[in-house]
């Protein structure tokens, strides 16, 4: 097993490269499905996540090529309409291959992803949606066994979500008459996947608003496309730089997506300049103010800020309050940020109160998911002393090569190989 060992104090200044987003290359990936010829994606960077995804389609009989930021995927040759347990355990996401299956193979036969860390994550609003479209649905033995065809229909999220958006315009696309989706995410990666699928040939319209419609084509062709920078992983190294009061050039950050933490960043002074290559983050005459918090969808605050932006603020003047109203438990990282001698109070499941403190210390401390683990990151970074990080494999998931880049801007941080 592998741990990051972390020095803090050091004020972070340079430039980091911000890469495509995880949460729009894995349905982009997934859309590759619906297609017979290649779809070429840039501005990849290799997360564990990705190579995860990249296993589970080549089961399939998808052709994956990657070389440098890049990532080719061909659906020429599919052989099995079977996304297995081994691969939907290990990264959930692996589920949205059930929606083009349907559309393409007219069958599908795919692991449920059972529930994480952050949540029981249930599967409800996308089997609804599959079964208004006509699929037949048994769930047997933990998978899920569902036969087209599939035909247009209008349907109604009681609730938004990220992933049952994906499926739903991924099985509509390909599917005979016109399907209208209300109340659609509005994410960027949700925006990104929309944009790749018309670029294939699907016809959407309505992209960016809470009606969606569909009119299904017969076919959908190749494309190539620049993946939407990670307005996530542009938060977290926003953070570092204002939770040691350092400079970084986000190159390829966009703020425009991310629109809800700049705000946040803003009342604690953290200068953001944008220009055509980037976002310039100076937060050396940072002082850190105390802000309310509550996550929701987008353009809302988005919840997996919420635990990188929690480690800041208990570095704040004041008292924060936060709410998180996405999933059901997002606070694993607050017991280990209180080991650093961060002042939170458990209010309620999903609310917490971070009083300010002066200063943090380093401690072992151990990750339990992707977001709450790089919090634990981020707070060594200002921590007194030294930090331990365990389980890391968390947070390879959804950055590459984190201690590399937080190095490269001054950062005391390294991979060390544990026994555990
Ligand atoms: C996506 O997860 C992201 N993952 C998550 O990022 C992100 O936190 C989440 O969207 C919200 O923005 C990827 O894109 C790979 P949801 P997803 O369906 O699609 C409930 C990260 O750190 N729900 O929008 O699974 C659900 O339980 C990850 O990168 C149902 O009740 O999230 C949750 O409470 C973590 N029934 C809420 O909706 C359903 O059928 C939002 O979930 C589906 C979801």
């Amino acid at each position: 097993m592998y741990a990051f060992k972390i020095k803090g104090g050091y004020p972070l200044n340079g430039e980091v490269d911000i890469h495509g987003a995880k949460n729009a290359i894995l349905p982009i990936m997934v859309a590759s499905l619906l297609t017979k010829e290649p779809v070429h994606l840039t501005n990849i960077s290799y997360l564990s996540d990705v190579l995860t995804l990249s296993d589970l389609l080549k089961s399939m009989g998808m052709k994956v090529k990657i070389d440098k930021n890049a990532l080719t995927l061909q659906a020429d040759d599919i052989s099995s309409i079977h996304a297995d347990y081994e691969f939907v355990s290990k990264m959930r996401a692996s589920f949205w291959v059930l929606g083009p299956l349907l559309a393409r193979f007219k069958k599908a036969e795919v692991s449920l992803p059972g529930g994480c860390a952050i949540g029981t994550r249930p599967v409800d609003l996308y089997l609804n949606a599959l079964t208004e479209m006509g699929a037949k649905i048994k769930v047997k033995n933990g998978y899920v066994c569902a036969t087209g065809p599939l035909h247009g229909a209008e349907i109604f999220f009681p609730k938004v979500s990220v992933g049952a958006t994906h499926n739903t315009v991924m099985a509509a696309v390909l599917t005979k008459g016109t399907t209208v989706i209300h109340n659609p995410a509005l994410e960027p990666e949700v925006i990104d996947l929309l944009n790749v699928l018309v670029k294939m040939g699907a016809k959407i319209s309505g992209i960016g608003s809470k009606i969606l419609t569909i009119e299904g084509v017969d076919q959908l062709h190749g494309t190539t496309h620049d993946v939407v920078p990670d307005r996530i992983e542009a938060t977290t190294f926003a953070v570092a730089a204002a939770i040691t009061k350092g400079k970084l050039f986000l190159k390829g950050a966009r703020a425009d997506l991310m629109s809800a933490v700049t705000d946040v960043l803003r009342i604690s002074n953290v200068q953001l300049t944008q220009t055509a290559e980037g976002l310039l983050v100076d937060a050396q005459k940072a002082s850190l103010k105390a802000t309310s918090i509550t996550t929701c969808e987008y353009p809302g605050f988005p919840t997996d800020a919420q635990a990188p932006l929690s480690s800041l603020l208990t570095l704040a003047h004041g008292d924060t309050l936060i709410e998180e109203r996405i999933f059901e438990n997002r606070f694993m990282h607050v017991p280990e940020l209180q080991r650093m001698g961060a002042q939170i109070k458990v209010l309620t499941t999903n609310s917490i109160l971070i009083s300010g403190v002066n200063s943090l210390s380093g401690a072992p401390v151990m990750a339990a998911d992707l977001r709450g683990g790089v919090a634990l990151v981020l707070a060594a970074l200002a921590a007194k002393g030294e930090t331990q990080v365990s389980h890391i494999y968390h947070i390879d998931r959804g950055y590459y090569q984190l201690e590399k880049k937080l190095t490269n801007v001054g950062a005391h941080i390294e991979r060390i190989k544990i026994d555990e």
